[in-house]
């Protein structure tokens, strides 16, 4: 893609955590303006953390930028995938930090999705007890999502985000042109992660989304900015109540206890990470439902708008054995009792626990061989 000519920040969101506060600035044509990194901390080095997919793509206009601001820019591109969201690939970040002499002020930039994002900074957390670091993220779900919070992690065999820290990033900035060239299975995958705000926290976003899913399927800017601005407000509101995930955060993981359990079931990297919250929060609705929470009205609506943004709402058949132990790991699950992000009303949620009946009749519901 040609560079962007003129630079426009469409909105800024500000993330309220006192000393550790950061602003997500969100437009076209940031990755090229040099006034975009200018709240970033003086340093005379920086890395580029990407990986061998977004590296031709948007490395080397990042780095012309930064040039302007830092003495010396490094790249580093990790190999791609989910399945390399582990020690190994985390080692070459902190190989390239090293063999470039980078000191305690060196400014890391992740550039790229999710699992970029989240190795960066976790790598960013702990490199000489931390140095700063900037989101730059460059899938629709790294925008709406991951890239804020300061949630960081590596994957361990056993389960999904096991190892990582709680570190803010200084300042996260969404190019929405990068967008551009996302395929099409991860648009949609990004997709589910801005849908969730709706039953968790906002039914105008639900509203909006049903009337707007084409404009923003076809990727067009306006719609694109308000998805990223409303879905970077709830969890800015989110975040700043409780930062270290003690209560309220939970309500961002709806979808998310079924969608680790498939991600995992079916090996990292076979379903996208968004695709198994997508189904995950029809598994969640449905489980809402038996608990009597709210009509099945409702898991029809946001069944049919997740169908709409290309995402599968039939889960794999693992078996609901594999399933309930799967979901044993999750982070939310307390003394081996799973805990479960459920929609008390449209546009509000909460953490439950459920029988394990109930859940396998759900899983025995929502889950086909394929
Ligand atoms: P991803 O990082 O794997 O990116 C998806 C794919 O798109 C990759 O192949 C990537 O190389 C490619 N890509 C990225 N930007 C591109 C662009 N502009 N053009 C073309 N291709 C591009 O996946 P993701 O969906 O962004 O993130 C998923 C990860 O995020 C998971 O590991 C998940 O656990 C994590 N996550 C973290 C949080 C958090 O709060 N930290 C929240 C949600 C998800
Ligand atoms: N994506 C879940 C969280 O940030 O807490």
């Amino acid at each position: 893609m040609p560079a962007a000519t003129t630079a426009s920040v469409l909105h800024q969101v500000p993330i309220d955590l006192g000393d550790r506060s950061y602003p997500i600035s969100i437009g076209t044509g940031l990755l090229d303006d040099p006034a975009t990194w200018s709240g970033v901390p003086q340093a005379s080095r920086a890395l580029i953390v990407t990986n061998t997919t977004v590296a031709p793509l948007y490395a080397a206009r990042l780095q012309k930028t930064l040039e302007g601001r830092h003495r010396a820019v490094d790249i580093v591109a990790l190999p791609d995938g989910e399945e390399h969201k582990n020690w190994q690939t985390l080692n070459l970040i902190f190989d390239a930090l090293l063999q470039n002499e980078s000191d305690r002020k060196t400014v890391i930039y992740a550039l790229g999705g999710g699992v970029v994002g989240d190795m960066a900074g976790f790598a960013a957390s702990s490199y000489m007890r931390g140095v700063p670091f900037v989101q730059v993220p460059t899938t629709l779900l790294a925008q709406v999502d991951s890239s804020v919070g300061g949630k960081t992690a590596i994957n361990h065999p056993l389960g999904k985000n096991m190892i990582g820290a709680f570190y803010q990033p200084r300042l996260v900035v969404c190019d929405l042109e990068t967008l551009t060239t996302l395929p099409a299975r991860e648009f949609s995958a990004g997709l589910a992660e801005v849908i969730k705000y709706g039953p968790i926290a906002d039914m105008g976003l639900l509203d909006w989304l049903e009337v707007n899913i084409d404009r923003l399927a076809a990727r067009e800017t306006d719609a694109l900015a308000h998805a990223v601005r409303r879905s970077c407000e709830i969890k800015a509101w989110v975040v700043g109540q409780d930062e270290r995930d003690a209560g309220l955060r939970a309500i961002l993981n709806f979808g998310h206890t079924f969608g680790h359990a498939i991600e995992a079931g079916l090996g990292y990297g076979q379903w996208l990470h968004g695709e198994g919250v997508g189904c995950g929060m029809v598994m969640a609705l449905h489980l809402s439902r038996r608990l009597g929470l709210i009509e099945s009205k409702f898991v029809e609506r946001v069944t049919a708008l997740l169908r709409k943004a290309g995402l599968p709402v039939v889960g794999p058949a693992l078996g609901a054995d594999r399933y309930l132990e799967l979901m044993r790991v999750d982070k939310k699950a307390e003394a081996g009792e799973i805990k479960f992000v459920v929609i008390d009303r449209p546009g509000s949620a909460a953490v439950r626990a459920a029988p394990d009946a109930m859940v396998r009749e759900v899983i025995d519901l929502c889950c086909r061989p394929a």
